[in-house]
């Protein structure tokens, strides 16, 4: 399926000067929905995973339906304050600043496989954040997968060779 015909470039958002790539054409076509969610669960055929972790928010979207399919459990990792029990954090750098994540303390146990999600890739600043977090945790990354790769930005060389796929790629 030709999935970039389903993303829509949304020009000044959220600032002026970036072109923003819209999901919402995707999902709201029960098709385009349905392959990719089988696309993305494909990328992890033969591979075994205990845990789909979604980042807050927009990984929130396709994790626990790639959970479903695969048999695993979905974690959620969000932005600080939001989850009620003890977690471990960890910090990421911004355009300007930085933003936290947290997952809770027992939402990995040692050794499980994990498979992190999110929409997109850009920086990789976020998603290296969370590969932090499972690492503290003593889980193993299988993969990283994203609807969207946003190459030219290079966030993959901050994730230290863990796999990464993507739907799409610009
Ligand atoms: C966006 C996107 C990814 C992240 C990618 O999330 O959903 O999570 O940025 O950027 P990076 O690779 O440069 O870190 P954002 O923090 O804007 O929040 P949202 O998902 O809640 O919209
Ligand atoms: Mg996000």
């Amino acid at each position: 399926m030709d999935f970039k015909s389903f993303i829509r470039d949304v020009a000044d958002f959220p600032k002026e000067g970036i072109v923003f790539k819209d999901i919402t054409p995707l999902l709201k076509n029960p098709d385009a929905l349905n392959n990719a969610c089988d696309t993305l669960a494909g990328f992890l055929e033969g591979k075994q995973v205990d845990k789909v972790i979604g980042v807050d928010s927009r990984g929130f979207i396709f994790a626990p339906m790639l959970a479903s399919k695969l048999g695993a459990g979905f974690v959620p990792v969000r932005k600080k304050g939001k989850l009620p029990y003890a977690t471990e954090a960890a910090s990421y750098d911004l355009e300007y600043g930085t933003d936290t994540l947290e997952i809770h303390v027992d939402a990995i146990e040692k050794g499980e496989k994990v498979l992190i999600h999110d929409d997109v890739l850009a920086t990789g600043g976020t998603a290296a954040a969370v590969c932090e977090l499972v690492k503290r945790l003593g889980g193993e990354i299988v993969q990283c997968n994203f609807l969207i790769h946003l190459s030219f930005l290079q966030g993959e060389s901050k994730l230290n060779h863990v796999p990464v796929k993507s739907l799409i790629k610009y």
